[in-house]
């Protein structure tokens, strides 16, 4: 049994080890997986380890690939049952567990091929009871499972077993939840193409494993697994029911630890010290609860609900109070980018130099206006010179229909006018044909892509025009790591950084906005920022001098919104201004009405926008603050 950790300041009913990044945790448990390999070769018995697929393994397998190829781990011993299998699923299929784990694994490691074992999804129904009982009985006749691997869905899930399975759940077909399907829809483009069943170890067959290590990466992972390792055990969080285990191990990042209650509210797990960001979360965290502005709040509302600590600490609920209006108040601005003529010491943003050279990085084509729509307006019309860089060509989320509809322009352009042109109808000829013939699990030719792209870019185009850029303000960046035609991008590559050190450095913006969306780790948004960090590391190791003024602004994409105790800028929304950006995001109508990839929220870019910034002004205005029709939010980075 591994050792377990100092419980005492924590509400955690299971172990839980935290890494700064899922690289660093996937570190940690491919040495698990090695020592328990090696522990077993030497025993000479086999090491019988359950797998898991997904995006959170991925890294895991990525350093278990390394170990065998530069420090010669041997997986000749090893015998792997994975979880589960979508059903129906060919194992040939690009969207198949079988596939995946041979990509990521199997092939790439000198593991016997009779060795692996996953729940078939090509079996006629009738046949699956009897293959599942098969598939119990092998792991038994294995000596059962060492160590089992696992993710965490959102709704709790571990392997395919949804909420409300039992305890004593065995091998079986399930049906999936639609939560589940729209979270993993992203593999296969299109909710209607995800299967509705799979077939899953049960919890019973998880639990026996002799060890179990759930790991999770991201901010989305968070709420469930605060759930999962706080809450009472319950069906209704599967993963909650690992509790019964007693060598189970939650191996997660910082930001899928987020919500557990030593870092949210750790004055209700121990001592802990009171920074300015903690006062302000504890009080802010206090008032929302208790449905009262700030500045209404009594020293009996912080003794019934455990801030005695901080009253003992600070004398008084109205001197706190104060504090943290102020500090609510001042991150209120209606100059993004500094007031001019003011010094305003509490103001978010310097008042120097005006106007500024603002660099605003979008990862997609359309960020920069969903996202901080309101804020780019007013910095044009404050007559900052304003420079967009688009990151990504955005190419893989337009979808065939939209496509078609364009070629269709391109080749009723060239009729009507009776253009000739050879090498263009050859082009237009080819990308009709592929379209005609695509299947959908294909990737997009070269030639598909590139028009894709620029559909992409002339949105992007109109949008800045509306906005006021002209020409020489809007940068296409066209960064290859995005560039793979499938939802997996490559990671951050040289040229990507040396792209965006040209941009800043032909730019040298004192201002600089970017997606912060560390929620997804292998997003690209989460690229796009690493790539923007990095660059901007490098201009200060050359010793470039501007780039001491620059500041960097964080932006959530279209999925989050920053949590209000978070926030340091709050740029405020008139009605008019909303309505203004509703139709610059208009402006992007490849992403209209139906977005391929659209997750597990079904409201238009849009609508997640305006009900994003309408909630951020409540918010502000529930707390006491004067409260406006809407409000983008922002966060400083600071190295
Ligand atoms: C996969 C599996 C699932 C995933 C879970 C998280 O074999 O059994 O339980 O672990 O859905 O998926 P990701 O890692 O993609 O967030």
């Amino acid at each position: 049994m591994r050792p377990r950790i100092d419980l005492t300041d924590s509400l955690e009913k299971i172990p839980v080890k935290i890494f700064p990044s899922p690289k660093e945790g996937s570190v940690y448990v491919a040495n698990v997986i090695a020592d328990l390999i090696k522990e077993k070769e030497a025993k000479g018995e086999k090491c019988v380890i359950g797998l898991a697929t997904g995006s959170t393994p991925k890294t895991l397998y990525a350093e278990l690939v390394r170990m065998h190829k530069q420090e010669g781990l041997s997986f000749k011993n090893v015998i792997t049952f994975n979880l589960d299998q979508y059903y129906p699923m060919e194992a040939n299929a690009l969207q198949s567990y079988h596939y995946f784990m041979r990509k990521y694994l199997f092939e790439q490691t000198d593991i016997d091929p009779h060795n692996y074992f996953l729940p078939d999804g090509m079996l006629p129904k009738e046949k699956v009871k009897e293959h599942a009982l098969e598939y119990e009985r092998k792991i038994e006749e294995a000596g059962g499972m060492d160590l089992q691997i696992l993710g965490i869905g959102v709704n709790g899930h571990i392997g395919f077993n949804e909420p409300g399975s039992a305890i004593y759940s065995k091998t079986r077909l399930i049906t999936l939840d639609n939560s589940t399907r729209l979270a993993n829809s992203h593999e296969f483009g299109n909710i209607s193409q995800v299967p509705r069943m799979a077939i899953t170890m049960g919890i019973s067959t998880i639990l026996k494993s002799k060890e179990i290590i759930l790991m999770a990466w991201g901010q989305n992972k968070a709420p469930v697994i605060k759930k999962a390792v706080e809450d009472d055990d319950t069906e209704d969080v599967p993963a909650s029911l690992l509790q019964n285990h007693d060598d189970c191990t939650f191996v997660i990042d910082e930001a899928a630890a987020s919500e557990l209650t030593r870092f949210k509210s750790p004055w209700l797990t121990g001592e802990c010290e009171w920074t300015p960001k903690i006062i302000r979360s504890a009080v802010v965290g206090l008032a929302l609860k208790l449905n009262k502005p700030v500045l209404s709040l009594t020293n009996n509302d912080y003794n019934d609900f455990g801030l005695s600590d901080l009253l003992t600490e600070k004398g008084d609920s109205y001197e706190i109070n104060l504090e943290v209006y102020y500090m609510l108040r001042d991150s209120i601005s209606g100059w993004p980018g500094g007031k001019p003529n003011t010094s305003h010491a509490r103001h978010p943003e310097r008042s120097t130099p005006f106007p500024k050279k603002v660099l605003i990085f979008s990862p997609h084509p359309d960020d920069d206006i969903i996202s901080m729509g309101g804020t780019f307006m007013r910095l044009h019309d404050q007559g900052h010179e304003v420079h967009v860089g688009y990151q990504t060509s955005g190419n893989i989320a337009v979808t065939d229909e939209f496509v078609t509809r364009f070629i269709d322009f391109a080749v009723g352009f060239e009729n009507i006018f009776g253009i000739d042109d050879t090498k263009s109808k050859k082009i237009l000829d080819d990308a009709t044909a592929f379209l005609n013939s695509k299947r959908s699990t294909e990737k997009d030719s070269e030639e598909i892509r590139t028009i894709k792209g620029l559909i992409r870019r002339c949105e992007a185009r109109a949008t800045c025009k509306y906005v006021g850029l002209n020409e020489e303000q809007i940068h296409f960046m066209n960064l290859p790591f995005y560039e793979t035609g499938t939802i997996e991008k490559n990671p951050m590559g040289e040229e990507d950084i040396q792209l965006t050190i040209d941009l800043l450095r032909k730019i040298k913006p004192e201002q600089v906005f970017c997606a912060g969306d560390l929620a997804d780790p292998h997003g690209t948004h989460k690229v796009c920022l690493d790539v923007v960090v990095e660059a901007m590391e490098r201009i200060r190791t050359d010793g470039d001098k501007w780039i001491g003024d620059c500041w960097i602004w964080l932006y959530k994409g279209a999925w989050q919104e920053w949590d209000i105790t978070e926030i340091e800028m709050a740029i405020p929304m008139s009605p008019d201004q909303v309505r203004k950006k509703r139709y610059g995001i208009f402006i992007h109508q490849s992403q209209k009405d139906s977005v391929p990839f659209q997750g597990d929220d079904n409201r238009e870019f849009w609508q997640r926008a305006e009900e994003r910034n309408a909630g951020t002004a409540k918010l502000y205005g529930q707390l006491g603050l004067t409260q406006y029709a809407a409000m983008e939010a922002f966060v400083r980075w600071k190295e």
